[in-house]
């Protein structure tokens, strides 16, 4: 195996492995603007959709059911009970690091609240508002 062949394959190990808040809204955002030419991400709409109200399901009906009004805040699961860590990653760095458990969570949580996954037009928004704020 060539070193070049050897670096490429290690440097993809990595990218797959870890990211920051910033890599994971550029990846959203290229993915929204496939789809919409120009797409730029908004921290004021995904404020927006991380307080809605969807009202699809009843006992989860905003982000913010569990998340509480606050992403610097703690949460709480509103069936469990269990405590959820801040949503923001200035509250809890680790937040937004791990492209796998963002797109698990995602997956999850939109399914629940809006009854389809979200796109990824409002990920790219609700992850620069996370990790912005306005
Ligand atoms: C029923 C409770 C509940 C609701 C409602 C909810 N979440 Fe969550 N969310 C959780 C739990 C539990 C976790 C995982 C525990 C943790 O990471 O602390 C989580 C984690 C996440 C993560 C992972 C963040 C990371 O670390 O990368 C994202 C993204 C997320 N939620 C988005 C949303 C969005 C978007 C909505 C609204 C459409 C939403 N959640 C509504 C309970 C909820």
């Amino acid at each position: 195996m060539t070193k070049a062949i050897l670096l490429a394959l290690l440097m993809a190990g990595g990218a797959a492995a870890a990211a920051t808040p910033r890599e994971m809204i550029t990846t959203y955002a290229a993915e929204a603007a496939r789809q919409a030419p120009g797409f730029q991400p908004s921290a004021r709409r995904g404020a927006e959709f991380y307080a809605r109200r969807f009202a699809v399901s009843e006992k989860m009906p905003a982000c913010v059911s569990c998340h509480t009004d606050s992403p610097v805040q703690a949460g709480r699961h509103v069936v469990t009970g269990k405590a959820i860590k801040p949503l923001a990653p200035r509250a809890e760095a680790a937040r937004f690091s791990d492209p796998a458990k963002t797109e698990k969570w995602f997956r999850r949580n939109c399914t629940e609240v809006l009854g389809r996954e979200c796109s990824a037009a409002e990920k790219a928004d609700f992850v620069q508002f996370l990790a912005e704020g306005l």
